[in-house]
C-alpha cells in the first residue's frame, strides 16, 4: 500500500502520523467500516455509507464528511490497486484529547483514516471451512461497528489455535455470530439467520443474501436459533464482504449435513457472483470493423 487518506490528506502510507492521545488509540473510542470494491466500483456503497452513519450516530460522533466524499477518497487511492478489486477501510475516531478523561469532551475534531488495499474476490470451486463453536463473550451491542474489538480477537486467537477458520460464537446455545461474519443454516430449504438485533452486526453481505434468496423464491427466516439446530442442519454458511459466502462443513467435531456444499449454498454462490459488479469488457475492434 502506497498511500492512505488521512483527516481530508492523501499521504505517503509510511509518513502518516497520529496523536498518542487519540481517543481511538487510549480507549477504542470509534467506529470502522468495510467496503469491497469490484473492478473500481464500491459494492452496496450506500448501504455500507447507511451503517457508518448509524455506528457514528450511536457513539455520537459526527459523520465527518458527506457521502459523496468517499467516492472522492476511493478516486485518491485507487492507484493502490492494480485490477480494481479492493478493500475500503475507513476509520473514524473521536478524536485527540489531552489529559485523558473517560467522558469526552464536546468540541472534539473526530480522526479520519481509509486505506485502499488489493483485495482477490473468491472464485473458483469454494472450499468448505471447519469453524469453532465457542461462546460470545462480546458486549451487548454489537449492532454497533465499534473499533473495540477484543472480544472478537480472543475469538479468533481460540480459533486459529484450534486450526479453523472462524469461531462460531453463542450466548447461552443461542447462536449470534462470528469474529467478523454473519451465519447461515438451512433447513428443509430454508435459509435461517439470526435476527438484526443488538447481539449481532447486521452485515451488509448478510441482506443481500437474504435479499438474493428471496428474489428467487428461497424462503428465508430471521430468527433465533439454536447450537442444536445448527447440528441439524442441512447446510450452513458465513458471510462476510472479503469472504461473501463461504460453506462451512464442520463446526467444532460436529460434520453439517453430508459435509459437502449443499445446494441451496451452492445457487446462492452463483447468485452472488454474478450480482457483484463485474470487470468492463476491453472491447476488441479488429480492423476490418473499423
Ligand atoms: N467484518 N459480523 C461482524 C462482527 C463483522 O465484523 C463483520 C464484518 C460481519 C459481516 O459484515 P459485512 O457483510 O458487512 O462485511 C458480521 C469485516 C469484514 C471486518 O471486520 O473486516
Amino acid at each position: 500500500m502506497n498511500k492512505l487518506w488521512l483527516n481530508g490528506q492523501v499521504v505517503p502510507a509510511d509518513q502518516a502520523k497520529i496523536s498518542v492521545f487519540d481517543r481511538g488509540f487510549l480507549f477504542g473510542d470509534g467506529i470502522y467500516e468495510v467496503v469491497p470494491l469490484y473492478a473500481g466500483k464500491p459494492f452496496l456503497f450506500d448501504d455500507h455509507m447507511a451503517r457508518l452513519e448509524r455506528s457514528l450516530q450511536a457513539i455520537s460522533i459526527p459523520m465527518p464528511m458527506p457521502r459523496s466524499q468517499w467516492l472522492e477518497v476511493i478516486d485518491a487511492l485507487s492507484d493502490n490497486l492494480t485490477d480494481g478489486n479492493g478493500v475500503l477501510y475507513i476509520q473514524v475516531t473521536r478524536g485527540e484529547e489531552f489529559p485523558r478523561s473517560h467522558l469526552p469532551g464536546t468540541d472534539l475534531t473526530p480522526t479520519v483514516m481509509a486505506t485502499l488495499t488489493p483485495f482477490s474476490p473468491p472464485s473458483g470451486e469454494p472450499i468448505p471451512a471447519r469453524v469453532s463453536l465457542m461462546e460470545d463473550n462480546r458486549w451487548l451491542r454489537c449492532d454497533i461497528k465499534s473499533i473495540s474489538l477484543l472480544g472478537g480477537i480472543m475469538g479468533k486467537l481460540a480459533a486459529h489455535q484450534d486450526g479453523t477458520a472462524e469461531p462460531l460464537l453463542h450466548r447461552a446455545g443461542r447462536v449470534t455470530e462470528g469474529a467478523t461474519c454473519n451465519y447461515f443454516i438451512v433447513q428443509n430449504n430454508t435459509l435461517i439467520t439470526a435476527p438484526a438485533d443488538t447481539l449481532i452486526l447486521a452485515g451488509i453481505t448478510r441482506d443481500w443474501v437474504i435479499k438474493l434468496a428471496r428474489d428467487h423464491g428461497i424462503p428465508v427466516e430471521e430468527r433465533a436459533f439454536s447450537v442444536a439446530e445448527l447440528y441439524a442442519a442441512d447446510e450452513c454458511f458465513l458471510t462476510s464482504s472479503t469472504r461473501e459466502i463461504m460453506p462451512v462443513s464442520m463446526v467444532s467435531e460436529q460434520t453439517i449435513g453430508d459435509g459437502q456444499i449443499g445446494p441451496v449454498t451452492q445457487q446462492l454462490i452463483q447468485l452472488f457472483r454474478s450480482s457483484r459488479p463485474q470487470a468492463n469488457h476491453v472491447k476488441v475492434v479488429h480492423e476490418n470493423q473499423i
